[in-house]
Order: C-alpha cells, then sequence, then structure tokens
C-alpha cells in the first residue's frame, strides 16, 4: 500500500507534494513525510497519522527547493511511528527514498548490510533500499538505483533524491503503481494519476523495472542501462471529478453519483438497442477493449472469476448472470486462494479478474498464474492504466470516474453493470439469446440512471431507519440468489464504515447455524424483493421474527404482504433482475453510510483499511 509523490520544477514543491499526498491517504494514513532538496542540502520532515499533521510540521519550513518527495504510509513493515515513516536516508545522510511495496528479501539485505557496519534507525525495508542505493552511490544516482533494483526481490514504487544531484528525481517500479506527469517546466510522479492532475494530463505508465530520471523539463526513462522512447499517454479524468462535489465525504458523493456514472457508462455500451421488431435484429453492443475473437468466445468451455472483497461479491453477481444469460459455467474465486492453489486450467478457461484499482496484487498475481496456464485473461477495472488492465488480453473500463471513498460503492454497481453487458455480448455470439431475448436484457439497463435516482430519494427514510439501529453491536445480512452476494456487500460495507460486526448470508444457511445467534438485539436486513425466491425469504423472516429479531427488509414498492411481519421496510421500485441487483445495493450502502455517521465514524477513511491492497 502507501502512497508516493515526487515534484521536480518551478513552482513550490512542498505545497505540490503535500497537496498529492492528500489525494493518496486512501492508500494509507499511519504517517506521512517529506524530503526535499535544496541550497541547504537534503531535509526530512515527518509526522505520524494524517497527512494534516506532517502540514502543520512544514508550516514554519521554508518552501525554497528544488524537488521534494513524499509519502503517506500504510505499515507493513514496522509500527506506524516516526522512525518509520518514510522518506528515509542512506548511511551518508544524502540520499532520500520513499516506497510503496514490498521488499521480500529485505531481511537477509539488512544482515548484510549491518555485517558491514550499517546502522538503521528504524525497521522498514524502505530504509534497507536506501541504504543500498547509498552503498551503490559512485557520482551518479540513476545508475546506483539501476544497480540496487538488480538486487531487491518483492514489489516497489520508488522516488529517490540526492543532495548531490538536486536537478533530478530518480524513479522506479516493479510490480507497484506508478505515473509520471509531464507539465510545463516542471515533472511529477504520483503512485496514481491524482497528484499530478492539477498540473497536467499528460502521462507516462513505466512499465517494470524502467528507470525514470525525471528533471524540471521531462524525463528519461532507461530500461536495462539504455534509453528507451517515451510512452505518453493522455489522462481524460480531471482533477475536479474527485472533489467531494459538496457532500460531507467522498462514500456519499460516491453513492450519489451511481445514477449519472452507470447511465453513462450503459449509454457506451449500447450503440443500437434493436428497436426493430424483427427476429434477426440483434442490438449491437460496443465491446472495445475486450479483446475476444467470436471464434474464441463460442469456444470458452468455463469461466473463472477472480476477485477480492467488494470485487469478489461483484463477482458472485456476475457469476449468475453469466450462467444465466450466456450459459457459460462460471464460479467466482477470491484470487488470494486460487493463485495457491493447483486450479485446473488450460486455454479454454477464460479468467475474469474484477478490480477497481487495478492494483490488488492478489488479483494481479492471480491473473499472472492465470496467463502462465494458457488462459485468456479478460479484466473489469475501473482505474485506466493500472497494472491488471495492462496486464490482461482484454479490458472492460468501467469509467465509473475515481474512487476515493475507502469503501467501495460505485465501482460494486459498475462492476455488477460490466457483468451484464460482457453476459450478453457472450450470449449473442454463443447464440443462447434470441434477438427478441437480448432486446429484453438491453431493455432492462436502459433508464438505469433515474432508477437508481428514485432510489436515492429516499435517503431521509434510510437515515432514520439508520438511527435506530447506530447502537447495535451485531447484524446480519440475508439474501437468496443475487440477494445473497448483495447481503454480503452489505455486510461488508456496515463492518467497515462503521465497526459493527456484520455478518453475509446465504438465507437458507441461516438455519445451519446463524439461527442460533438471533434473539431482540440482533438486526437482520433482508433482501426480500419479489421474485422466484420472495417465498422463501418471507419464511426465512418469519424464522427471524419467531425468535424475537429486527428485521429491516428492502422490499418491492408494491409488496403488500411485509408491511405485516417486517419492521423497518425499505421500498424500492423493483423491475427487474440486473436492475435490482443494482438498485439494491444502493440502501445497503446508504445504510453503512449513515449508521457510521451516527456513529462519529471516520467514512472516508475507516481505520486499519487501505483502499488499494498491493500485498499480499
Ligand atoms: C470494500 C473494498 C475492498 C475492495 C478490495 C478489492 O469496500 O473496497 O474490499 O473491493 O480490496 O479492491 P479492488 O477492487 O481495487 O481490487
Amino acid at each position: 500500500m502507501c502512497g508516493i509523490v515526487g515534484f521536480i520544477g518551478d513552482g513550490s514543491p512542498v505545497d505540490a507534494v503535500v497537496a498529492g499526498l492528500k489525494t493518496l491517504e486512501y492508500r494509507g494514513y499511519d504517517s506521512a513525510g517529506v524530503a526535499v532538496v535544496s541550497g541547504r542540502g537534503l531535509e526530512t520532515i515527518k509526522a505520524v497519522g494524517r497527512v494534516t499533521a506532517l502540514e502543520e510540521k512544514l508550516s514554519s519550513f521554508a518552501n525554497e527547493c528544488s524537488a521534494a518527495i513524499g509519502h503517506t504510509r500504510w505499515a507493513t513493515h514496522g509500527k506506524p511511528i516516526e522512525e518509520n515513516a518514510h522518506p528515509h536516508l542512506d548511511a551518508s545522510g544524502k540520499i532520500a527514498v520513499v516506497h510503496n511495496g514490498i521488499i521480500e528479501n529485505f531481511i537477509s539485505l539488512r544482515e548484510k548490510l549491518i555485517a558491514e557496519g550499517h546502522k538503521f534507525e528504524g525497521d522498514t525495508d524502505t530504509e534497507v533500499v536506501a541504504h543500498l542505493i547509498g552503498k551503490n552511490y559512485r557520482g551518479d544516482i540513476v545508475e546506483a538505483v539501476e544497480t540496487t533494483i538488480a538486487e531487491l526481490d518483492g514489489t516497489f514504487a520508488l522516488g529517490v533524491i540526492c543532495a548531490d544531484e538536486p536537478e533530478i528525481i530518480v524513479s522506479v517500479r516493479r510490480g507497484s503503481p506508478l505515473v509520471i506527469g509531464l507539465a510545463e517546466g516542471k515533472t511529477l510522479l504520483g503512485s496514481d494519476a491524482m497528484p499530478i492532475l492539477p498540473f497536467t494530463r499528460k502521462a507516462i505508465f513505466l512499465e517494470d523495472d524502467q528507470v525514470a530520471c525525471l528533471n524540471k523539463n521531462g524525463c528519461v526513462v532507461r530500461e536495462k542501462g539504455k534509453e528507451i522512447p517515451l510512452d505518453i499517454t493522455e489522462i481524460t479524468w480531471d482533477a475536479e471529478m474527485a472533489e467531494k462535489g459538496g457532500y460531507k465525504h467522498f462514500m456519499l458523493k460516491e453513492i450519489h453519483e451511481q445514477p449519472v456514472v452507470l447511465e453513462k457508462m450503459v449509454r457506451s455500451r449500447i450503440i443500437d438497442s434493436g428497436k426493430n421488431e424483427s427476429k434477426e435484429s440483434f442490438p449491437t453492443l460496443n465491446v472495445d477493449g475486450l479483446n475476444l475473437d467470436e471464434e474464441y468466445i463460442k469456444k470458452i468451455s468455463r469461466i473463472v472469476i477472480i476477485a477480492q472483497g467488494t470485487a469478489y461479491n461483484a463477482g458472485m453477481v456476475g457469476r449468475n448472470m453469466l450462467e444465466r444469460v450466456a450459459r457459460i459455467s462460471s464460479s467466482p474465486e477470491y484470487a488470494s486462494d486460487f493463485r495457491y492453489r493447483d486450479p485446473i486450467l488450460d486455454s479454454s478457461v477464460l479468467v475474469i479478474a474484477v478490480t477497481q484499482s487495478g492494483e490488488t496484487l492478489d488479483t494481479l498475481e492471480g491473473v499472472r498464474m492465470a496467463k502462465e496456464s494458457g488462459c485468456k485473461v479478460l479484466s473489469i477495472v475501473n482505474v485506466v492504466g493500472s497494472s491488471i488492465a495492462r496486464e490482461s488480453d482484454g479490458v472492460f473500463y468501467m469509467n465509473v470516474g475515481p474512487e476515493i471513498g475507502v469503501a467501495s460503492t460505485k465501482a460494486f454497481t459498475g462492476m455488477i453493470a460490466a457483468f451484464y453487458v460482457i453476459a450478453i455480448h457472450f450470449g449473442i455470439v454463443t447464440k443462447k439469446l434470441t434477438a427478441n431475448e437480448t432486446r429484453r436484457r438491453i431493455a432492462d439497463l436502459s433508464g438505469i440512471g433515474p432508477r437508481c435516482d428514485a432510489v436515492l430519494s429516499t435517503e431521509q427514510y434510510i437515515k432514520s431507519v439508520a438511527k435506530k439501529y447506530k447502537d447495535a453491536t451485531n447484524s446480519l445480512f440475508l439474501g437468496r440468489g443475487t440477494g445473497w452476494p448483495l447481503a454480503m456487500e452489505g455486510a461488508l460495507k456496515l463492518k467497515e464504515v462503521s465497526y459493527i460486526h456484520a455478518e453475509g448470508y446465504n438465507a437458507a444457511e441461516m438455519k445451519h447455524g446463524p439461527i442460533a445467534l438471533i434473539d431482540e438485539n440482533m438486526p437482520v436486513c433482508v433482501i426480500a424483493l419479489k421474485g422466484r425466491r420472495y417465498d422463501m425469504i418471507m419464511g426465512n423472516i418469519q424464522e427471524v421474527k419467531a425468535r424475537g429479531g429486527k428485521v429491516i427488509a428492502i422490499a418491492s414498492h408494491d409488496d403488500e404482504q411485509i408491511a405485516d411481519i417486517a419492521d423497518d421496510i425499505i421500498y424500492i421500485r423493483a423491475e427487474n433482475g440486473i436492475m435490482n441487483s443494482i438498485l439494491c445495493s444502493i440502501p445497503l450502502q446508504l445504510l453503512a453510510y449513515h449508521i457510521a455517521e451516527a456513529r462519529g465514524c471516520d467514512v472516508d477513511k475507516p481505520k486499519n483499511l487501505a483502499k488499494s491492497v498491493t500485498v499480499k
């Protein structure tokens, strides 16, 4: 995890780095620090806690310098204390390093350096890197970094400055994200594009082991010691999109963005919805980026969906869609388990990697393993240019805009919509869908924006329900069919932002254990929309009520029975399968948000979490 930033050139490097670090706090916020190089040499300032704590320390610090690097930390090696905060210095105190990632062989490297007389202030793997670069320094910091990375195992994105070469910053990555921004008279680096967006949209995404030497007029990229041409990408997001837009928290803003971003995404994927009623008139979808030809799709024997956390829950919904719409056998897997097993894979198996950040390490390693086993990999990703997007054979970009709130919301519903488009495309290609059926399914997707808006309009009522349950210590979320992954997601959202213990279960499993927990102190949130499993769900609600449990039901707007048994009911205008899974997610997100708010929790920065999990 962790976020790194760098700035060299005209302007105020420290201010730019601090502003950049604030945008990266979603990656970790245990401690923060900056190092600057100026006429006075190299200076570092660090603080435990949020970037604001660092900012306070910096208020008395002169901002005259040519370059600065900064770091916001999510502790892996060593406690969140100042000694372990980055930047770390080499033995001479002339070289400073910020690092995101994990150096797997740092213990052996550290022991060797200690035997040679090096002394370490903290416990981090990064300090070892700084000492190694210092040891390898012979007057050329780029060469010292190149020599050093050959000795490192693991993952890293590094920013390095040197007092003796104040006009450059050196940067390199292996497995960890890194973006370089090229602006007029200044050059930047960041763990994602947010720190560079206020200055430029021109970006370079380095490949593994490419070393960049940044100066105020641009940068030089080297691979194996030789300069290579720059591969410049234009970023289409703008920094304003990531501001809070008047909402108290990013999480709330992102929940409210769903009508717009989902509608936009769906429209961009439907070229023609096949209004013509003829048997042969199939709708036309835009499947740009998938990169899977029709002959290949027809031969897919099985789909394995790999993901973590919320993305895994979306993968469970995706499995149901692929099975039902495209009739292709599919199974969701936690990437963290998949990559360490011996799964049976061959070229007929399609692996779909689902990830908002495109950087989750287990998912990335799962992608690599799948490719080595001869599978094609399609990824559903939000962050453009991320590692998983770049390593996949094809990418479906959700394009829901930057997601800053640590608890994923719009990316979850974006993933569901993406799965539906993919499932329909596969169903058309494999001829499992008729033209009529395809038109009906495409129609399901249209009008998604206004329907999400209608659910959001119940927010004040959901807030009042949230207040009622804010002091709960435990809770259950139940659902069947697609309601099951939604229940898992509802529970995950609640626990991560409010710290209330929450379990998401398939309602059918309740009798096999969780029912023992039900009493008058146990709120049970049930996804109870009308549909194939409605009667069974109503039976489960009766069982909860019979044991004194309190039921919060998410129900169809025209359900006349549910008011007789549920304690609190959030009605949604349920229309059809795909729409329901998206619409149902919104009250679950709002419930979690407002419960957390009522408990006074720091919604956007829940304790112990980080937005992008780039460690095993
Ligand atoms: C929960 C949440 C996490 C992520 C998980 C995977 O709200 O955000 O569970 O879903 O860490 O992250 P990505 O989608 O970036 O691979």
